[in-house]
């Protein structure tokens, strides 16, 4: 689908045959970024990877980047240090006890998607108890939840995944643009056009997910399905070379948090589902309407 948004030709692909298109057949060609103006005013933002183009600079940052991030080893040398992050977060938790706005909003897209994870647990108490047991046969005798130990727990790797899909980060992922013209199934796409793809819309199509606004993390149980960008009606974390360089990172961070959450505490919703909002807003990245309030209350 084409459209003018001002003066700016955009081009939205909402399926997964038109994201590959973009992203796999044609993904030197569409690499470019286009940076919104609410980025331009942002003293920095031609500092940031995410909004240079694909030049020999980028080139050269995505290799270190790929270098630290993408390294099971490099990441394993700050595991302490993550520990050490969430093990101050349950002190404080454990010390407060009281009603806390704990998951405030930001743009971190890691705390957001742990803040809806959390959220569909506490709605779910059967997948709650059930993250609980698997993570409790990781445990060692210190008591202590080991990020190495719990990176392939199937199950919380599922709830994760089903967050991922159904709550969507960064919904029409980062704005790409053609840096020549290039021809897009039948269509000869000038260069400049922005390409938005809206992986929002293909993670909850039902031509590929049954049930797709149902929040059911088992769909991801026995399958080899995940989000690594090869299954484009599920890409979470983008495809081709502006994919995310930090889904390694993101996965271990998210799974440290939700795994600790969920295993040191019982938690109280201050109202019912039905009262729960379940709205998002959306900027480059899609937050929580109303952050997630809960009371945690530590397990002896
Ligand atoms: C749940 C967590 C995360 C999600 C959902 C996410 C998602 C995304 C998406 C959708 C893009 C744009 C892809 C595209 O335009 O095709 C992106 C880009 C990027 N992400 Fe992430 N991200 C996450 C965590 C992280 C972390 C932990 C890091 C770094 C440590 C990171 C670093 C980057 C960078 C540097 C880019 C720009 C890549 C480029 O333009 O070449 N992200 N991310």
């Amino acid at each position: 689908m084409t459209i003018r948004l001002g003066s700016i030709t955009s081009v939205v692909a909402s399926t997964p045959d038109a994201a590959r298109e973009i992203l796999q057949r044609n993904d030197e060609a569409c690499s470019g970024r286009t940076v919104p103006d609410a980025v331009t005013g942002m003293a920095t933002h031609d500092a940031a990877v995410l909004w240079i183009s694909a030049n020999e600079e980028w080139r050269t940052i995505r290799k270190a980047l790929n270098s630290y991030l993408t390294h099971q080893h490099k990441l394993d040398t700050l595991c302490d240090l993550r520990q050490n992050v969430v093990e101050g977060m349950l002190d404080f938790l454990r010390e407060s006890g009281r009603k806390k706005d704990l998951f405030l909003a930001g743009t971190e897209t890691s705390s957001n998607t742990t803040e809806w994870a959390m959220t569909e647990l506490l709605l779910n108490p059967d997948m709650f108890s059930r993250v609980r047991e698997e993570v409790s046969t990781t445990i060692g005798k210190d008591g202590k939840i080991q990020e190495t130990n719990i990176l392939d727990l199937p199950y919380l790797h599922a709830v994760i995944k089903e967050t991922m899909r159904l709550h969507l980060s960064v919904p029409l992922l980062a704005p790409h643009k053609t840096e020549t013209e290039v021809k897009l199934g039948k269509y000869v796409v000038p260069k400049d056009t922005r390409i938005l793809i809206n992986a929002w819309s293909m993670a909850r199509d039902p031509m590929y997910w049954e049930n797709p606004l149902m929040f059911w993390p088992e769909r991801f149980l026995g399958n080899e399905l995940d989000y690594k960008g090869h299954h484009f009606e599920f890409i979470p974390f983008g495809s081709g070379r502006r994919m995310c360089p930090g889904i390694p990172l993101a996965h271990r961070v998210v799974s440290l948090m939700v795994a600790s959450f969920v295993y040191h505490f019982e938690w109280k919703l201050p109202h019912t589902r039905e009262e729960m909002d379940m709205n998002d807003i959306f900027g480059l990245t899609l937050l929580r309407a109303t952050p997630l309030v809960a009371t945690p209350i530590p397990l002896k």
